[in-house]
């Protein structure tokens, strides 16, 4: 299996999966609306692969050229990143969400069917456990009611990968990801003010915020802030490269999903104390009211991605807020 479709490939983490996908002698080619991402990107990605890569300037919800460029490419695999994903925004704008991330899947698997291509690795996330019982969580815990449309989408297109049978798919339950590639060329780029702590965090290094709000210091953890697994994005986009060989490895598998997070938990003032240490910089930052929806802790258990993909964390969390402090400067 060669050319693999990558939706949503000069996002952040689909962006990063160009690289290792390349890096692993698969050939990308690239569908992305730039809804939430920049033409820039591809260029970088030029820079940093040495290859000229296939780029579509496309919706996901277009089927008809979805199926034109399956079979133009003889694509034999499919990573699906194409999905809006602010937890917030999703709640003040539900149809939005599922039309694009429900929508565009069928649209996606719809393509697929008339092109019979059956490999899949679809992004989801750890937001379907919602709040864990315990943490680590495994892939077998309870899936929880969602506490967002953009989590429900997420959990519904788990659902229509294991309900569609012709289907060789792979979701992956992605945790916190952050920081970006070594070269500093590609990283996150939130548009408008961001929704998750690290862009803040770096944005609030640079100046360009006033300071950060913790939300809330009153949960059952050791300081009061809430944890979460947070995970390099080179690891995460690693991930994608062995989900891919699992897939081309396992012909007769149908449907499986793998969390990938360190399995390590951190506070929200461990992140925040972490990266004033490594990029000796004082951050500003003030302890506000909770984030309505926030889950108290979540990490993973990873044994299963592990002892199944044969996929490990490599970057540590002083790797991840350093990578994410360079890309800042970079950016500016
Ligand atoms: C992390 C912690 C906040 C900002 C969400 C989605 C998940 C994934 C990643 C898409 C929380 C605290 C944050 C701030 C803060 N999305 N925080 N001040 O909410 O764990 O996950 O984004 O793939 O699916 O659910 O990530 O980075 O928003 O928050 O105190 O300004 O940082 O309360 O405890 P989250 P986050």
């Amino acid at each position: 299996m060669k050319n693999i479709l990558v939706t949503g490939g000069l996002g952040y983490i689909g962006s990063h999966t160009v690289v290792e996908l390349i890096a692993h002698n698969y050939n990308p080619i690239i569908i992305d609306d730039l809804s939430n991402t920049n033409i820039e990107v591809l260029e970088r990605l030029k820079k940093i692969t040495g290859k000229e890569i296939t780029y579509y300037k496309n919706d996901v919800c277009d089927t008809a050229t979805l199926t034109h460029i399956l079979n133009t490419h003889h694509i034999e695999g499919v990573i699906h990143f194409a999905a809006f994903k602010a937890v917030g925004e999703s709640v003040q704008f539900p149809l939005k969400y599922y039309h694009n991330n429900i929508g565009g899947l069928v649209s996606l698997i719809s393509a697929m069917e008339a092109c019979q291509i059956k490999n899949i690795v679809f992004s989801s996330s750890c937001t379907v456990y919602g709040e864990p019982d315990f943490s680590p969580v495994g892939e077998l815990s309870p899936i929880k009611k969602a506490s967002s449309p953009y989590g429900n989408t997420k959990q519904i297109g788990e659902e229509i990968l294991n309900e569609c049978a012709f289907l060789n798919a792979v979701a992956l339950r992605y945790f916190n990801p952050i920081g970006a590639h070594e070269s500093a060329l590609i990283g996150e780029l939130p548009l408008g003010v961001p929704n998750n702590l690290v862009p803040f965090i770096t944005q609030t290094a640079a100046g360009i915020r006033e300071k950060i709000t913790v939300y809330g210091n009153d949960y059952n953890t050791k300081d009061g802030t809430c944890v979460r697994d947070y995970i390099h994005v080179v690891d995460l986009a690693k991930a994608h490269v062995k989900a891919i060989d699992f897939i081309n490895q396992n012909p007769n598998n149908h449907f499986d999903v793998f969390n990938i997070g360190t399995g390590n938990g951190f506070t929200v003032l461990e992140i925040i104390e972490t990266f004033e240490k490594v990029n000796q910089i004082k951050l500003n930052y003030t302890i506000g009211a909770r984030r309505v929806g926030d889950v108290e802790k979540v990490w993973a258990n990873n044994d299963k991605a592990s002892n199944v993909l044969g996929w490990q964390a490599e970057l540590n969390l002083e790797k991840m807020v350093e990578s994410a402090w360079r890309w800042q400067q970079h950016l500016h």
